[in-house]
């Protein structure tokens, strides 16, 4: 099946970027993944194809017209209408990659880019969009976050990524950053590889790494930590409850 990417934009020309190189070009060559863009000012109703309009109760910048914006996000409804319909914001719900990972699986992916101060409000009421941030910065535009979005769903799609396993144990899918890494030479400006990783002990090895994987998740992102923690708590008790259940 072809992960469809449709992305809603005034800048189409910023597509595929990035994603028209190394292994995402391959997959797209491929079939494995789609691009269509959609030039949202095609959808404006006035001889001047205008897409914005000043902010009521004022203020700075522009907003996007919602006739405008809903006019596109239907086209593109009318052309996948299976796909989720993602806007890319700083208003939206942070990006993790369970969520990835959930779209990755599905059909594909109808991505809506802003620009200026943003959206139109009315439009989240008027259609089933979800409000996406890839983190807490502000961009110019969306455009940047939708190639974050889009490079980390391809990535995951069956026969994109050479070896299946880097992406089970790679950052935030055990809710841990991942290891840190060597290679060769073994010894670089006085810097030597881990004595662990060179002992050809498996065991030893992935002990050395997940104790890493923790100490680094703890030092660097508390927030992750702190949620990991509880999820072993968490799951500890239940395991205790249901012995219990079981009168063990
Ligand atoms: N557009 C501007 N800033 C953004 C962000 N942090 N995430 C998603 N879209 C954006």
């Amino acid at each position: 099946m072809t992960f469809a990417a449709t992305v809603l934009t005034l800048y189409p020309e910023m597509f595929p970027g990035p994603l028209g190189v190394s292994l995402a070009n391959r997959a797209r060559e491929e079939g494995k993944w789609s691009l269509d863009t959609v030039q949202i000012r095609d959808f404006a109703i006035d001889k001047h194809r205008t897409v914005d309009d000043t902010p009521a109760g004022g203020g700075a910048g522009m907003v996007l017209r919602v006739d405008v914006l809903a006019a596109a996000v239907d086209h593109a409804l009318s052309l996948h209408p299976d796909c989720p319909v993602i806007a890319m914001t700083p208003r939206g719900k942070p990006l993790d990659q369970a969520r990835v990972r959930q779209l990755s699986a599905g059909p594909g992916v109808t991505v809506l880019c802003g620009r200026f101060e943003g959206f139109d409000e009315r439009i989240f009421a008027a259609r089933a969009i979800e409000e996406v941030s890839i983190g807490d910065i502000v961009l110019s535009g969306g455009e940047p976050a939708a190639l974050m979005l889009l490079d980390a769903c391809i990535r995951l799609l069956p026969g994109v990524m050479g070896a299946p396993s880097s992406g089970a144990e790679e950052s935030f899918e055990s809710g841990l950053l991942e290891y840190p890494h060597y290679t060769r030479p073994a010894e670089w400006e006085g810097r030597t590889i881990p004595e662990v990783l060179r002992s050809g002990d498996h065991a030893k090895i992935a002990a050395w790494r997940k104790h890493q994987a923790e100490v680094d998740t703890r030092s660097r992102r508390p927030d992750l930590w702190e949620r990991h923690k509880g999820v072993r708590v968490q799951s500890a008790s239940g395991a205790r409850r249901e012995n219990e259940d079981q009168g063990q």
